[in-house]
């Protein structure tokens, strides 16, 4: 059988798993550790180094390392994080051709799925140095919060990396995966998974047979570690300036120092009450001295600098629990992943919040990688008998006339899935509508995230609101989004993979919203219809459900065989109205269907 790897592409930390003669392991890279750092660096003589070397050099060579290059995957130069990421980081990012973002390592610039390659390809070469021969299959894991945009990215670094990428899933449920994996248990689970870059929590039921189902999950992926450092380096610089007046920030190598420093404190403070951190030489007075920093750090103080974050990540907790109409007695476990579980502040907020103690039974670092493999493996055996039911983050859907979002598939959706819905032209002799696919949770179009847009040109000349067309969203197992428009008359298509929008600035997508107010599609006098079709599948709902009943008590007489027939003929029609989204017809069954529903109820209640 073919070998799968599975690959934890983390902000700070990656790792790579496979099964084994039906168990999962880890594979341990050259130097034994079982997670690689996902930093990158080139060397003044041109060398590439990827994992711990990367790290090791990071300091002296701090301008061309990078770390943290996941926080940037997907994402345009013009949004706040990657704002964020330039006024923090040691490296230099620059923007690319198309509002992209691109890091400048010696003089070269590189997109940010090429340095997620050169991660991947490492791990891939880890593996293929364990199993002795080359494999090129993976599944690879991405935060449950991430958007299309980042999704696709992580896939192109995959393809870039000379991997085939036969599935990306989600951390929080390849988590949930290993947990549950040959446990044959039944239970509803949260994983709260908070790393060095993202926060991630999903609330799944863990079926018998190896169903994991999702029911839902929600996230930041701009919260991690990461940010709870920044606030130890903010803590020490604003410390340090007020003693000398100077900004450690304008020294690159200073900035990876205090960087380091500030990490190393944090993971101590999780087993000690307080720490030094200790950095002679930090810079030059200015007046050919030097000058060291030396400040004490308490687990108090952390907590403190960090309770923000903390409190962000228990709101989001509250937020999937009510998503997820469960109560918190109904979570029977809570799973701790990532590395930031190890701090006592976070693991006592999680207990606090969901009222009980949180399982620390699964290797944080290790649990996703697990996972991965063992989806991977599972795609490749069919023997193997697992069902993954996962959701969609985010709710997708188009931008109609008015600026309004209009929602195709809702949030917390099992994927893959697929939504139609008919619109209609917006003007008089409209003859080409554009297609604005979004993704957010926002009623307002602009505030959600462009995903792509195209055009569906030719349509006959009407009066506005009698040219139809349907519009359908796919998302496939990977999570990512495809969408198709059908002129329903002439039945012509259009469809997009939703892909190259990360190239457009803030104010290019404001232009191509406000370009394109004239030419988007309408809801079609749908409020109406919708509540028509509501009420009219009620009815029939209840009705089908009464059916076997009555026809048993009634069969035997004539009148009872007529009166079935009568109402298999109202809730034809009431179908077919339906299909056709004739609002009109489908009012005018309703009467009949009430008539049925009240007969029926009348049958079954005499006897
Ligand atoms: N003992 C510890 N105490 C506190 N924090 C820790 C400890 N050990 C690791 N961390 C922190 O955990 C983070 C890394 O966690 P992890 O390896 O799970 O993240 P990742 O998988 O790389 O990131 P992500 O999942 O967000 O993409 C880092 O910020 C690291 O400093
Ligand atoms: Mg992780």
């Amino acid at each position: 059988m073919e070998k799968v790897i599975g690959i934890d592409l983390g902000t700070t930390n990656s790792c790579v798993a496979i099964v084994e003669n039906g168990t999962p392991v880890v594979i341990p890279n050259r130097g034994g550790y079982k997670t690689t750092p996902s930093m990158v660096a080139v060397t003044e003589a041109g060398k590439r180094l990827v994992g711990h070397i990367a790290k090791r050099q990071a300091i002296t060579n701090a301008e061309n390392t990078v770390y943290a290059a996941k926080r940037l995957i997907g994402r345009k130069w013009n949004s706040p994080q990657v704002k964020n990421a330039v006024a923090t980081s040691s490296y230099r990012i620059v923007e690319g051709p198309h509002n992209d973002v691109r890091i400048v390592l010696r003089d070269k610039e590189f997109s940010v799925p090429e340095i997620s390659a050169m991660v991947l390809q490492e791990m891939k070469v880890i593996a293929e140095d364990y199993l002795g021969e080359s494999v090129s299959k993976a599944v690879v894991t991405v935060p449950a919060y991430f958007n299309d945009n980042q999704r696709q990215a992580t896939k192109d670094a995959g393809e870039i990396a000379g991997l085939d990428v036969i599935r990306i899933i989600n951390e929080p449920t390849a988590a949930a995966l290993s947990y549950g994996f040959g446990r044959n248990i039944e239970k509803t689970v949260a994983v709260y998974d908070f790393g060095g870059g993202t926060f991630d929590i999903s609330i799944l039921e863990i079926g018998a047979h190896g169903v994991f189902k999702v029911i839902a999950t929600a996230g930041d992926t701009f919260l991690g570690g990461e940010d709870i450092d920044a606030r130890i380096i903010d803590w020490l610089v604003s410390g340090f300036k007020e003693e000398h007046n100077i900004d450690l920030r304008q020294d690159r190598m200073a900035l990876q120092r205090l960087k380091d420093a500030a990490e190393k404190a944090k993971c101590e403070l999780s087993s000690v009450r307080e720490t030094e951190v200790n950095l002679p030489f930090i810079i030059s007075s200015g007046r050919n001295e030097a000058l060291h920093l030396q400040r004490t750090l308490t687990r108090q103080t952390l907590e403190e600098l960090a309770e923000d974050l903390v409190e962000r990540t228990v709101d989001i907790c509250k937020q999937t629990l009510e998503d997820a109409k469960l109560g918190k007695d109904e979570i029977e476990e809570v799973v701790l992943v990532g590395g930031m579980t190890r701090m006592p502040k976070i693991q006592s907020a999680v207990q606090a919040f969901f009222e009980k103690e949180p399982n620390k039974g699964v290797h944080p670092d290790e649990v996703v990688a697990l996972g991965a493999a063992i989806q991977g493996a599972a795609l490749v055996d069919d023997k193997q008998e697992m069902v993954l039911l996962d959701v969609t983050p985010h709710a997708l859907g188009i931008m109609t006339f008015g600026s309004y979002f209009e929602e195709l598939i809702p949030q917390n959706t099992t994927v893959p899935t697929h939504r139609t819905k008919i619109f209609t032209t917006s003007r008089d002799n409209q003859t080409a509508v554009k297609i604005l696919v979004m993704q957010g949770e926002s009623q307002r179009a602009e505030e959600n995230e462009l995903l792509g847009e195209f055009i569906l040109t030719g349509l006959r000349r009407a009066p506005k609101g009698q040219v139809e067309i349907e519009v359908t969203f796919e998302i496939n197992a990977d999570g990512i989004v495809s969408v198709r428009a059908k002129d329903l008359e002439t039945g012509l298509e259009q469809s997009i993979q939703v892909t190259a929008t990360s190239g457009l600035t803030r104010e290019e997508i404001k232009t191509m919203m406000d370009n394109a107010k004239d030419d988007l599609v309408d809801r079609r006098t749908s409020e109406e219809f919708e509540a028509a079709k509501q009420e009219a599948e009620k009815l029939i709902a209840e009705i089908e459900k009464l059916f076997p009943q009555v026809q048993q008590i009634v069969a035997s007489s004539d009148f009872g065989r007529d009166a079935i027939e009568k109402a298999r003929a109202i809730v034809d029609k009431a179908r077919s109205a339906i299909e056709r989204r004739d609002a009109a017809a489908v009012k005018e069954q309703i009467e009949g269907l009430t008539r049925t529903h009240r007969m029926f109820k009348g049958v079954v209640a005499k006897t």
